[in-house]
């Protein structure tokens, strides 16, 4: 089968860089891996790319809580990623920035095109603003009573309590929940992107309809585009514009207004293709206009909206490549719940590889999961389980591990190069099915390859079970036989190696060690390995023990909840049980505050010296330096000379404003807004600096 090389530019979407990737984001990534890991092995092409998601209000405010510069959080965020990646074989050729300086000048390229193709247009927005805060309030950080059950504390959409929907302004009582203020409504004007425009509509009903999507993607697509009452289909404007302060690109010839985040974040992908460019030496936009390049995005269902309407619009108006296909995938779930960090459920990828999970184990468990459609995909410990221990190692590896042995011992680990009328038939079935397999790997039915895969290992199988080699060792006169069986066994298992290694690359490459051979490739399926020698078999893969899965997925102990009643102290649910060696890592000390300033630049913090006792290598006292957000609560003068206790070995932190070298403690209710107040411990008098408190 001779292939014209594609050339392939393939991304995933752009984490938001304020949290560590949970398992969804791994799903996606191995998704896209083992596509592009299946083209490369036929010989194609391809750029994968990807980048950190920078900007946007909640990574503005997350970054400021953490007292950083958002560049300092965002890239403290990304210095992370690095071992998520090769921890799963994740093989991007390129990790890029929405921040970087690229990303700035081709969002400002694409826009300055929209507008002079009359795409861009303002409008006054009247919206609610904090006025301690300054800033303008995203909805989500509005809270108020319900206007219909006067339910207190509600998001500013919608009431948990009775489910009433309404807009933030209709909130009773609305404070902002970043100062506590009551917002007031302010006017700004806002920059919009025309989708209203005919033009918008015409390209995306044509495009939609072109085959770039799956159909339940389509389907969705035709709901969002609204028809009013004249019959006219059409999609709204799309807000592109923030006020400052926003952590995000300016916007040409409009001081004081940012793009909207999800204006930058997927120029992203074509800021990192730019920047991994520049490390190939080869031009990007010769690439990109390279009729033959396909643009392929893997997105999760969540961020279908911006992929098939704004982004293809976007890209259509400034005069660029249009997507080639937009691959939507489910979500992955956990008794049937999205899986979420905020509410501690799910599985911790570092968590999983910590325990000596292999990442490999994963990637087939959830490549025999995996459909082109938009399904979820739920995480079943048994199942996982039993489809590594019975079909990965039971079938597959368990091949090589059943001939391997004696061809090593009896025959110099040299296979024989005439295999037998069965050998060479079952050997001819496995390779008819590369075709069926390689069209289900294109397809994204990675389930259905995995299924076929399975079936030609249970063939050979079969076969082993009815030669056994085992017995044809002990009798006398069969050593051409066992040759030829085990050689045939051997070549099986090069072959099924092939049709796995998208799924299983570190386990394809300690094959192609074992076996000596140069990388496999699928069209080395058609070729026979020959005479040919092999070195001596390690065991490849274990077994997972299904203690270790119950260990990845055991929670931390449930809060200890009061009953509904009765309010939990301090306004917030105990903290899960420790024991005594959990508390013994912190190590709590008398500080003595010798000095104490306001921070430039920061309303929160006060910077404290602090004498724990310590002393340098001259023996001379040294102090500690550590920046505390109690601004609010007392004054230098308030502190000078004064006792309290800190931890003292907590990993120094890097902030804004320099160094912090510990932490003091304080007490405070969980609720600021309802019960304000803020008081730092302070020990009982003949406590001296430097002693423990335990
Ligand atoms: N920053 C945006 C994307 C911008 S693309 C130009 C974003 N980031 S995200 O971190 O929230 O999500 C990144 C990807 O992970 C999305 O494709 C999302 O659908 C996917 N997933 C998030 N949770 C997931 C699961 N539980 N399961 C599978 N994928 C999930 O959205
Ligand atoms: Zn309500």
């Amino acid at each position: 089968m001779s292939l014209t090389p594609r050339q392939l530019f393939v991304t995933t979407a752009l984490p938001y860089a304020n949290a560590p990737f949970h398992v969804g984001h791994m799903m996606e990534y191995i998704q896209a891996d083992i596509w592009v890991r299946f083209q490369r092995m036929r010989g194609h092409t391809v750029h994968f790319v990807c980048a950190d998601d920078a900007h946007g209000a909640p990574i503005m405010i997350a970054a400021e809580k953490a007292g950083k510069t958002p560049q300092q959080f965002v890239a403290d965020i990304a210095a992370d990623r690095k071992q998520y990646l090769d921890g799963f074989h994740i093989g991007f050729d390129h990790w890029h920035s929405t921040d970087a300086p690229e990303n700035h000048q081709l969002a400002k390229e694409i826009y300055i095109a929209l507008r002079e193709a009359g795409f861009i247009s303002t409008k006054s927005v009247e919206q609610f603003f904090d006025p301690v805060k300054g800033m303008f309030l995203p909805d989500r950080y509005v809270k108020g009573e319900c206007p219909k059950c006067s339910a207190k504390d509600q998001y500013g959409d919608s009431c948990e309590a009775c489910g009433a929907v309404y807009s933030p302004t209709e909130l009773m009582n609305p404070y902002s929940t970043l100062t506590g203020a009551t917002p007031v409504l302010k006017s700004s004007e806002h920059y919009f992107f025309k989708l209203s425009d005919p033009r918008c509509v015409e390209f995306l009903q044509s495009w939609s309809n072109s085959g770039h999507l799956q159909t339940e993607v389509l389907n969705k697509i035709k709901e969002w585009f609204n028809t009013d009452e004249s019959g006219k289909t059409g999609l709204s404007d799309w807000d592109i514009s923030r006020d400052a302060p926003y952590f995000g690109i300016e916007i040409p010839d409009a001081p004081g207004k940012y793009f909207y985040v999800w204006l930058d974040a997927p120029i992203g992908y074509l800021a990192s293709l730019s920047a991994h460019f520049k490390h190939i030496g080869q031009d990007m936009n010769a690439f990109l206009a390279d009729p033959a390049t396909e643009q392929i995005h893997f997105i999760g269902k969540d961020i279908t909206y911006f992929h098939t309407l704004f982004w293809p619009a976007m890209l259509k108006f400034s005069g660029r490549k249009v997507p080639d296909k937009i691959f939507v995938h489910g979500f992955i779930t956990l008794g049937g719940d999205k899986m979420s960090k905020s509410r501690g459920t799910g599985i911790s990828p570092l968590k999983y590889l910590s325990l000596g999970l292999n990442a490999e184990w994963l990637r087939y468990y959830l490549a025999a999961k995996l459909n082109s459609r938009v399904e979820d995909v739920e995480f079943t410990p048994d199942d996982f389980v039993a489809r590594v221990n019975s079909d990965l190692v039971g079938k597959y590896i368990n091949i090589a591990s059943r001939a391997a042995g004696f061809l090593s011992k009896r025959f110099g680990g040299k296979l024989s190069g005439d295999l037998g009328v069965e050998g060479r038939t079952l050997l001819d079935t496995l390779r008819a099915h590369r075709a069926t397999i390689e069209a289900l790997y294109e397809e994204r039915e990675f389930g259905k390859a995995q299924r076929e895969i399975m079936l030609l290992a249970d063939r050979v199988n079969e076969y082993v079970d009815q030669h056994k080699p085992w017995e044809l060792a002990k009798l006398e006169g069969q050593e051409a036989v066992l040759h030829d069986v085990c050689s045939v066994c051997l070549e099986a298992f090069r072959l099924l190696t092939i049709y796995l290694k998208p799924v299983l690359p570190t386990l394809a490459a300690q094959v192609e060690a074992f076996m000596n051979l140069p990388p496999l490739r699928f069209d080395d399926a058609q070729r026979a390995m020959g005479p040919h020698v092999i070195s001596e078999y390690k065991h490849l893969m274990q077994r997972v023990d299904p203690k270790s899965v119950e260990a990845l997925l055991a929670q931390p102990a449930p809060a200890v909840t009061a009953p509904q009643e009765a309010p939990a102290p301090g306004g917030e649910a105990l903290a899960p049980t420790i024991g005594i060696d959990d508390f013994t890592k912190i190590d709590l000390r008398i500080a003595k505050i010798v000095d104490c300033s306001l921070v430039e630049g920061s309303s929160k913090l006060l910077r404290l010296t602090l004498d724990v006792g310590e002393v340098d290598e001259q023996g001379q006292p040294k102090t500690r330096n550590v920046f505390s957000g109690i601004q609010s609560a007392y004054q230098p003068s308030d502190l000078i000379g004064k006792l309290t206790v800190m931890v003292a070995n907590l990993a120094p932190r890097k902030m804004k404003f320099g160094l912090s070298e510990g932490m003091v403690l304080a007490a405070s209710h969980a609720d600021e807004k309802a019960q304000p107040g803020l008081y730092i411990l302070s020990p009982w008098p003949g406590a001296q600096p430097g002693m423990r408190v335990s």
